[in-house]
């Protein structure tokens, strides 16, 4: 029996269905509501809106809970690795040990850019953001890969889709060599993923480079943690420019823009400058007291989220990689994780965050693994982009292979002129 609310404008009464989810809350279906009554819902940031129908990934903000195609966060990053939940993202289901090498294989065939590409990175100038050589260089794989651009050939997404997991690790480490004026490194088909990333970023044509497995392994379960998160604003942002047909390269590119502010993605990097920032534990309360206060637009990076209002699951396993990365590198006394867990203890302990809800989220420890690595600040996000390249992806895939799919357009609620007349210039 299909449920569903009445609501009363006026004289009218408008019948609105309501949909139940697999997991999560109800949903109340308004599409004939302007229509029928006449009226828009209003809804700025989207805090109860559901915009899309999706069965990829879940959050439940309460529990902290996150799962990818139903399989909790938590296992995944103790037993999978980055690229078979790539697979399960992309299509819904664990492989089985041939798909995975198939697959694997596909990716890794994949790596290479396009050599004219290389020639897009000397256009900008050395000390430009990683993120925004990134921004250009994705957009502009539209430019180079024509076969994979027709996003109503079935077999060209899936193409597209592929080279964008392959190539964004490529396309990062030559963003991250090129400013600071080292070669680029082409990539190794022997190593796996998130060491080939490493071996792109820090091998040097002077020395062997060997990839640490610690890091390569810490380096994957934080690509693991990233990969997806419903329908946050980079994803929305993939969404909506996907609705109006855009090829999915230059779609990526949009989210990679959006993810880059420092209340998305950015916050990976402000957080690391902020805990630098604060320098040592007894620096903390000041801070503690600035993000407290209304008047001054200083807020702790890498706390709060809109979604979760308990642990970000990705914080805890985040916590843990810190401790044994940090460990095994030796520098577990590293001032900044101290700041960091003394800042989190204190902040968890306040009256100020403990009602508004706030937790630490994925991006309060990351940069202190990143750092850790040799990774400068700059890097954080676009290994975050790298990570959410497969999400954005198959949300958009799965927007694109919707029938009913039509242009996002949202409305308005028009505080402006009425119409008035122009006057001329000698009038005015
Ligand atoms: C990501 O959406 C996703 O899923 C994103 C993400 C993903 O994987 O895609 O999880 C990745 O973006 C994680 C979030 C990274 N951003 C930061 O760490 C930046 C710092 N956090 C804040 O900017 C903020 O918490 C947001 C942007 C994350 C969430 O903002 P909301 O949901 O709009 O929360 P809000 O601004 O309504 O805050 C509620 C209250 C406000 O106080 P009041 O107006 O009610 O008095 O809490 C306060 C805020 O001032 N608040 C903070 C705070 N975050 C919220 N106060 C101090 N420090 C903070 N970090």
């Amino acid at each position: 029996m299909t449920k569903s609310a009445k609501l009363t404008i006026g004289e009218k009464v408008i019948d609105l269905p309501i949909h139940s989810p697999t997991l999560g809350p109800d949903v109340l279906d308004i599409r004939k509501l302007y229509a029928e009554a006449d009226v828009f819902t209003y809804d700025p940031g989207f805090t109860s809106t559901a915009a899309c129908e999706s069965t990829i990934t879940y959050i439940d903000g309460d529990k902290g809970e996150l799962l990818y195609r139903g399989y909790p966060i938590e296992q995944l990053a103790e037993r999978s690795h980055y690229l078979e939940v790539c697979y399960l993202l992309l299509y819904g289901e664990l492989p089985n040990a041939a798909q995975a090498a198939d697959f694997e294989y596909r990716i890794t065939r994949h790596t290479m850019l396009h050599e004219q590409i290389h020639y897009f990175f000397r256009g900008f100038r050395r000390d430009s953001h990683p993120m925004a050589t990134m921004v250009g260089v994705v957009g502009a794989m539209s430019a180079f890969y024509h076969d994979s651009l027709d996003i109503n050939d079935p077999w060209q997404r899936e193409v597209a889709a592929i080279r964008m997991i392959a190539k964004l690790p490529t396309i990062a480490a030559m963003a991250y060599k090129y400013s600071i004026g080292q070669p680029f490194n082409y990539p190794q088909n022997h190593l796996d993923y998130a060491g080939n990333f490493l071996h792109m970023c820090f091998a040097v044509p002077a020395e062997s480079y060997t990839v640490n497995p610690v890091l390569a392994k810490a380096m994957d379960r934080i690509m693991m943690l990233h990969a997806d998160h419903e329908q946050n604003a980079s994803t929305s942002t993939v969404r909506l420019a996907g609705s109006s047909g855009a090829n999915p390269f230059a779609c990526i590119a949009a989210g990679i823009a959006c993810l880059w502010g420092p209340a998305h993605g950015g916050a990976n990097q402000a957080c690391l400058e902020m805990l630098r920032e604060i320098g040592t534990v007894d620096r903390i309360p000041e801070y503690i007291r600035r993000a407290k206060d209304k008047d001054d637009p200083f807020r702790l990076m890498g706390f709060g989220h809109r979604v979760y209002k308990n642990f970000d699951p990705r914080a805890k396993v985040m916590k843990e990689s810190a401790d044994d990365v940090l460990g095994l590198l030796g520098i577990e006394n590293n001032p900044t994780l101290q700041v960091a867990k003394e800042l989190e203890r204190i902040a968890l302990e306040d009256e100020y965050f403990v009602s508004k809800k706030l937790y630490p989220n994925v991006d309060f420890y990351s940069g202190i693994i990143l750092d850790a690595m040799g990774f400068p600040t700059s890097m954080f996000t676009p290994i975050f982009a790298i990570s959410r390249t497969v999400g954005w992806i198959s949300q958009w895939k799965e927007m694109i292979g919707d029938p009913t799919q039509k242009i996002g357009r949202p409305r308005q609620l028009y505080k402006g002129e009425k119409t008035r007349d122009y006057v001329d210039l000698r009038h005015r």
